[in-house]
């Protein structure tokens, strides 16, 4: 099979881990026999200096035209005080838009070796494994009308959080399909004690689940889903919610897989008609310009985006399944940045990635 990727490294620390990444996706294709065609794109800050626009005509094009996008990171502190449309994040934001890559999913998995690196008790986050099924087209992220307007004490800032019923059925369906690939258990996520949205939302996925009756669905309050993500999270095996409280929730994720920098995510919207998923594969972390440039930070959260890339861009099971063993090869061994605490000395993003495709 021939790859055709594109990379878009992005802003602070993309770049590294993105070139770990590639390298990995490399060594993995060569290993099964695959080639890989790569072209590389601008998205974000690095777009908006080189070409005024965080989202350029040609990187979009390029990736309608690619089996499938890496992309590494967006966001430059230096944008801190733009308005929304102006910041490297509304290239993230417009792509995800244009590829129709509604269904974010966001693995949460307790690694064994990584315990110790939670600061939650290991008995609490031990075996530990769900899925945050995250809406990612729609919601306050994108709804109108927004803006700020007004002065002095008339000033008002004004955004909306909008569903529509297709836009809920399609994701709950998608959360169910998954469901009955894992432990069949759906928690829906709302706000429904306060939001009108959220009572259609709760409505809704209510409805579809009865084309699922053999996956249980439960829904629980946002509030007290992140209390209950640190006291229970063995209780949840798929967690599917709107686009906000899934930003925030997957980064709260994040404490129980040890580090921010471990997580994948794969976006996925419609099939194209060879039955791939149209992807977007990235790492759930953000662009840490503070340690960005300084060969530090976890690729593992990029590398394991290429494993979901293999499964639902190109269908390749077997060869998603070989990098994720030798992700938690990697991490068995100690070989692993300083955000992860190893025993020894921590290890370089570089040298995290060569231990990945040594392990390959
Ligand atoms: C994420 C990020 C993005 C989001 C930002 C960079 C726009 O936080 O993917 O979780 O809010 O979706
Ligand atoms: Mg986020």
């Amino acid at each position: 099979m021939n790859l055709n990727v594109l990379i878009l490294p992005g802003d602070g620390i993309g770049p590294e881990v993105t070139a770990e990444a590639v390298r990995v996706l490399r060594a993995v294709a060569a290993k099964f026999g695959h080639t890989v065609t790569l072209h590389e794109g601008l998205l974000g800050g690095v777009a908006i200096h080189r070409t005024g626009s965080p989202l350029p005509e040609e990187t979009l094009q390029m990736a309608l035209n690619a089996d499938a996008t890496l992309m590494g990171a967006v966001g430059l502190p230096e944008f801190d005080s733009a308005p929304p449309d102006q910041r490297p994040e509304k290239g993230l934001l417009g792509l995800r838009k244009a590829l129709g890559v509604f269904a974010n999913l966001r693995p949460v998995k307790a690694f064994a070796a990584l315990l110790d690196s939670s600061p939650l008790k290991n008995h609490l986050v031990e075996g530990t494994d769900m899925i945050i099924v995250r809406e990612l087209t729609g919601g306050i992220y994108y709804g109108t009308p927004r803006g700020i307007s007004g002065v002095g004490a008339e000033e008002r800032a004004v955004n909306t959080m909008v569903y529509t019923r297709p836009e809920i059925e399609r994701i709950a369906r998608m959360a169910f399909h998954l469901a009955r690939g894992r432990r069949r258990k759906v928690t829906s996520v709302d706000k429904s004690n306060v939001l009108e949205n959220s009572q259609l939302w709760r409505r809704v996925v209510t409805e579809a689940a009865r084309e699922f009756p053999d996956v249980e669905l439960d829904h629980l309050l946002v509030d007290n889903c992140a209390m209950q993500l640190v006291l229970n999270p063995r209780r949840f095996d798929v967690v599917l919610t709107e686009n906000m409280f899934g930003d925030i929730l997957s980064d709260e994720g994040a404490v129980l897989a040890g580090s921010i920098g471990m997580l994948p995510s794969a976006s996925i919207g419609d099939r194209r008609p060879s039955g791939a998923w149209v992807g977007l594969y990235e790492p759930v972390h953000g662009s840490a310009p503070d340690i960005a440039g300084q060969n530090k930070a976890n690729p593992l959260g990029a590398i394991g985006s290429v494993a979901a890339m293999l499964e639902y861009s190109f269908g390749l099971k077997e060869e998603a399944a070989a990098v994720n063993r030798a992700i938690e090869a990697v991490l068995a061994s100690g070989k692993v940045t300083a955000d992860l605490k190893p025993p020894g000395p921590p290890a370089t993003t570089s040298e995290v990635g060569q231990a990945v495709c040594d392990a390959l």
